[in-house]
């Protein structure tokens, strides 16, 4: 059992492969935080705590004329607002009288084999033996007995991941109302952390930042309901001195795709508080007598081999217990995408023409971006009516699946479901179905409105229509888009005082309805995109097993834009296309292998048009997919090495996959800058084994010569010149 709880000191110890997790319930029932790091013998922690009367820290009532104790030093697991904590804390109840001041104390728990999951929100699973896992839940119970927070753990032991959820469950006869729940809250005894985020702005998504912590609240978060391109779910918290591979760091991913905050507070006493969970700002949730309202969750690792590792947790615990279905395990289609290539200027044969280019370049999936439906040749108009637009295609859906089938290809499709232009006929029947406060106008982005998904009949409405349109014709593969951010929630659906649910509402809804599309279509492959990577997030990819990680198809900028994802999600979820040059969005001339090397660090695909590249290119692609396929499992299965910073590089940029059994690894380059008669660059290769012997273009290295001396790279001789070298155990050669 990953779960031990010692009855006497009332002590919960949480145990993965190399991680430990600890909580006690203390002499007055406060759930206290001992202890998150390295793993070692379950010896009770709260040893670590000093105790001392302190000024302005008030003491609860229960502690009696003991002023040493106090919730505003106290590490702690759940701390509540209004009860002498005045740190953020993870829990802010309206009671019906009015007032916030809450305590909570532990009540009782239960120990349960498996992983849980929560209803109508996304969970990382655990359906194998090599994820042992099991479940703790902790009741507290609110002192005025109104309600009881359930705290739920998941200990993946062999995958190092505990994951919490929250769940408050009104047991009182009145409305309660939740106005600020965060799904977990880490505090450490100490401060001195170095907080690492990830921030950015459409087509420049998940830019890499790392500062140290100072006192006050640093925080980053979304009140886009996205969970949006300029801040990501993720964070991480490490030593001072930690780097790629050496020293402490914990991870906090939070699986959800709407409003977010995660928080780090350096308080008065050099301690550290980690929150995160849904932002507060649009969200009041009504919970009524004996509902129950769970928080979304929140996956937490620790490293003490530094970020690498950290980040290499994640990549397999998403790749395969969070991603599901199957593409999970199976390869993914390498695909063209019509977007780039075309806009909105195609008819049926045009994309005909396009598929064969694409076929007898070895394509497998075609894909009609958007512009096939309702009155839609410019991003204006017709947004919401999800009929084909057949008279623009000069035949039917079926007659063209049909035809890209004929040519050995898979066809697939792009939608936004949660999308609607004024001028639509939807609008025009249904204007009141969109978010939009009564008595304002509201407010546009790329000149469309968002429909309320927080309502079942609207969202059953588009769920009906896309369903017409996938069953009438052979589509394998969807591509599901948002191009714009919420606002003016209100939703006419709801009364007043239950507006402050719309945002968490819409979610709820968004997932529902991906749910409902995975279930009909289960061998369906879908790709989520919200403008590039707007909502690239571990709750989407609980439904979408890929997700399109930037507008910004420019190779170099895609270096890092691809970096900072890497830190979070692995490669197999990032959407990521071989595009024309010059690139549409920065005019820059990358090389063909260079556009591909960082394409193929992703799931792989084109975005052009095969007709305007030169037959010379078009030799080049054929070798690309095949070179894609032959790599296929070392890059999406592999161990991700992150080599160098690009933001901090100026020579070559590196990183490299590593078969698990170590016995061959594929390293890609790319040289930032190029100088006549530059000097000599060596690279230090990570994850092999060091007592192995490698063949590197037919000359052999030890491991560890690689590991420490380093490969001395190739010289680049073009502008942004980039090499994929191919490292093979000599045993397996
Ligand atoms: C934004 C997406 O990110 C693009 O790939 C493309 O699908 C357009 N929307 C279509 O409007």
């Amino acid at each position: 059992m990953a779960i031990l709880f010692d009855s006497t000191s009332r002590l919960f110890t949480l145990k993965t492969n190399h991680s430990m997790y600890q909580m006690k319930a203390d002499r007055y029932g406060v759930l206290l935080h001992t202890w998150f790091g390295m793993k070692s013998s379950a010896f009770d922690y709260s040893y670590r705590i000093s105790y001392a009367d302190r000024g302005f820290s008030g003491n609860p009532y229960d502690a009696e004329d003991d002023r040493t104790y106090s919730l505003d030093v106290l590490p702690q697991e759940f701390p509540t607002y209004g009860s002498g904590d005045y740190r953020s804390t993870a829990l802010k109840i309206r009671y019906p009288d009015g007032t916030s001041a809450c305590e909570l104390r532990y009540l009782k728990h239960e120990i349960n084999e498996g992983k849980y999951s929560l209803p109508g929100l996304p969970a990382i699973y655990a359906d194998s033996a090599d994820t042992l896992s099991d479940t703790l839940i902790i009741t507290l119970e609110d002192t005025r007995h109104m309600f009881y927070v359930h705290l739920y753990y998941g200990v993946m032991e062999g995958l190092d991941i505990i994951t919490r959820a929250v769940c408050v469950e009104n047991h009182s006869e009145a409305d309660i109302y939740i106005e600020n729940i965060q799904s977990a809250c880490i505090d450490y005894l100490h401060g001195n952390f170095d907080l690492h985020t990830f921030y950015g702005r459409h087509v420049k998504e998940r830019n890499y930042q790392r500062a140290p912590l100072t006192h006050g609240i640093q925080s980053i978060g979304s009140t886009r309901g996205t969970s949006s391109h300029q801040y990501n779910p993720f964070l991480i918290l490490s030593d001072r001195d930690t780097t790629e591979d050496h020293g402490n760091c914990y991870g906090f991913s939070l699986l959800y795709s709407g409003d977010f905050l995660g928080s780090a507070e350096l308080d008065q006493y050099d301690q550290t508080r980690l929150l995160l969970g849904i932002h507060p700002d649009n969200f009041c949730f009504c919970i009524k007598p004996q509902e129950r309202f769970y928080a979304p969750e929140t996956a937490m690792a620790y490293s003490c081999h530094g970020l690498g590792e950290l980040s290499r947790i994640f990549h397999r615990t998403y790749r395969s217990h969070l991603c599901r279905g199957k593409w999970t395990n199976e390869r993914r289609p390498v695909l063209l995408n019509a977007w780039e290539g075309v806009y909105f200027d195609f008819d049926g044969k045009k994309l005909v023409q396009m598929a064969k280019d694409a076929a007898n370049l070895g394509v497998e999936l075609f894909v009609m971006d958007d512009g096939w439906f309702g009155k839609r040749d410019l991003d204006v108009s017709g947004l919401g009516d999800w009929i084909v637009n057949e008279e623009k295609l000069g035949c039917s859906l079926l007659e063209l699946s049909d035809a890209i089938h004929d040519l050995g290809l898979q066809f697939g499709i792009w939608f936004e479901p949660e999308g609607i232009n004024e001028d639509s006929n939807l609008y025009r029947t249904h204007p009141d179905w969109v978010l939009k406060v009564p008595g304002k106008s509201p407010t546009r982005s790329r000149l469309q409105l968002l429909l309320d998904f927080s309502r079942e009949d609207v969202r059953d409405y588009i769920f009906t229509h896309i369903c017409k349109v996938l069953d009438s014709a052979r589509i394998e593969y969807l591509k599901w888009d948002l191009n714009r951010s919420l606002a003016d929630l209100y939703s006419a659906a709801l009364p007043a005082e239950r507006q402050g649910e719309v945002m968490h509402r819409y979610v709820l809804g968004l997932y529902d309805m991906l749910e409902k599309l995975i279930q009909r279509y289960p061998d369906m492959l879908i790709e989520g995109c919200s403008g590039g990577g707007g909502r690239f997030d571990a709750g989407m990819l609980y439904y979408t097993p890929q997700i399109w990680c930037s507008d910004d198809t420019d190779a170099i900028e895609r270096l890092s834009i691809q970096y900072g994802t890497s830190f979070g999600y692995p490669v197999s979820t990032m959407g990521s296309h071989v595009s024309h040059c010059p690139n549409e969005q920065t005019g820059r001339i990358a090389p063909l292998h260079t556009r591909a090397t960082v394409a193929m660090s992703g799931t792989f695909g084109y975005e052009l048009d095969v007709n305007k590249i030169s037959e010379e290119e078009k030799e080049i692609v054929k070798s690309q997919i095949i070179e894609f396929r032959k790599y296929y499992s070392l890059i999406q299965y592999g161990n991700y090495y992150r080599l160098t910073n690009p933001d901090q590089t100026t020579a070559y940029h590196g990183w490299e996959f590593v078969a698990a059994d170590g016995s061959e690894a594929l390293l890609c380059l790319v040289a930032l800058q190029i100088h006549p008669n530059g000097p000599g660059y060596w690279m230090r290769l990570k994850g092999l084994k060091e007592d192995s012997v490698y063949v590197i273009d037919g000359r052999e290295y030890p491991g560890d010569v690689l590991m420490n001396g380093g490969l001395l790279l190739p010289q680049a001789t073009e502008e942004y010149q980039s090499f994929r070298i191919h490292i093979i155990e000599k045993s397996n050669f």
